[in-house]
């Protein structure tokens, strides 16, 4: 070959290897892989909107917050997520201070309510807030009609012998919902009664469900007369005209703090990034209002939807989110739950 020809070839190789070298970083970073802990319809609809909007590719597991918390945790020597979407605060916060999450302050985190940006902060902005949802009672009133029972208005009259077999929750353990029910019962009571008070229940518990959704689905289809989950979530069955009412129970009432994480380790840690900033952006919390979900959103331009539940009509308690999720207390609190609650005879 002439030097010519050969400098041509050789350039035309460059030029072809450059080439196909931008492609490869663009292809590395071309995906995410997603851990959500929203419902299912919310993360389906977020991934199709991130990959049209960014044409990263999103891999999506749907999987409940005490499930994923516990995924993290056993592969942290080998993280196979990047992302962990949504969920109550408290199991993100264990993982943060268990060092399985990493720090990320989005620029989008000026566009939120000061209850979220006080969350991340907490974290020392190792996850952050993405909507609130107030815990609560719905129950099915076809059922409560038909086997004659009472309407509960508080959380007190679920202890009524009469609903033996007839409340439904999830186990706390895999369950981000349940787990904020369980820390509600023990700071509106205090230790021993809390668990006093769960022991009662648990006679009148049918099932302990792996996802919180579930004593939704089962109240809204009649499969038990009450369930115990978020108000909102309770709202969107009965907007799809199920027989439901919700409570938001006398005593007052704990609430979650929804959250979106980075896991520490990911393989693609600048779409990771990315995927935060679009979950905290009004565009992906729209979602909710679009699919009638109806917990509120952290990002002050997101649509409010007109049937989510007021904050200033419900009694709340001065729920301690960074106190439930800190790892001795969520440890503990679910370790005996499972010893002193779960194992009783029903
Ligand atoms: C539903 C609710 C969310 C909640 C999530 C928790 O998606 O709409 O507000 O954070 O459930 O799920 P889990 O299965 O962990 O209780």
């Amino acid at each position: 070959m002439s030097g010519f020809r050969f400098a041509r070839q050789a350039s035309f190789w460059f030029a072809s290897a450059a080439l196909l070298a931008s492609y490869q970083p663009a292809a590395a970073q071309g995906q995410v892989t997603v851990y959500c802990s929203i419902l299912e319809e919310q993360c389906r609809e977020g991934a199709t909107m991130f990959e049209r909007a960014t044409g990263i590719k999103v891999s999506m597991v749907r999987k409940s917050t005490g499930e994923v918390y516990a995924q993290v945790k056993a592969e942290a020597s080998n993280p196979r997520g990047d992302v962990w979407w949504g969920g109550p605060g408290e199991p993100h916060l264990q993982a943060a201070e268990e060092g399985l999450l990493d720090e990320y302050r989005s620029p989008k985190l000026a566009e939120l309510h000061d209850w979220a940006q006080r969350h991340a902060e907490q974290s020392k902005f190792r996850t952050s807030g993405i909507y609130l949802g107030a815990l609560g009672v719905g129950y099915n009133t076809e059922m409560l009609k038909k086997k004659g029972l009472p309407e509960p208005k508080c959380w007190a009259d679920l202890l009524d012998p009469a609903y033996r077999d007839e409340v439904q929750i999830a186990d706390p353990s895999s369950s981000g919902t349940a787990y904020v029910f369980l820390a509600t019962t023990v700071q509106r009571l205090g230790e021993e009664k809390g668990f006093d008070y769960l022991k009662a229940l648990h006679k009148n518990i049918n099932q302990y469900t792996k996802s919180g959704i579930a004593p939704v689905k089962a109240t809204a289809l009649g499969e038990t007369a009450i369930g115990i989950a978020f108000i909102h979530d309770m709202l969107t069955q009965k907007l799809q005209g199920a027989p439901i009412k919700t409570v938001a129970p006398c005593e007052g009432t704990g609430y979650e703090t929804g959250s979106v994480s980075i896991i520490k380790g990911g393989r693609n840690a600048e779409a990771a990034r990315r995927f935060i900033d679009f979950t905290l952006s009004p565009e992906a919390q729209n979602i909710n209002a679009k699919l009638k979900i109806n917990s509120i959103p952290s990002n002050r331009n997101a649509e409010l939807s007109p049937d989510a539940p007021k904050f200033s009509e419900i009694k709340l308690i001065d729920y301690d989110t960074p106190r439930w999720g800190s790892p001795a207390e969520r440890s503990r609190l679910l370790k005996k739950f499972d010893t002193e609650v779960k194992a009783l005879p029903r």
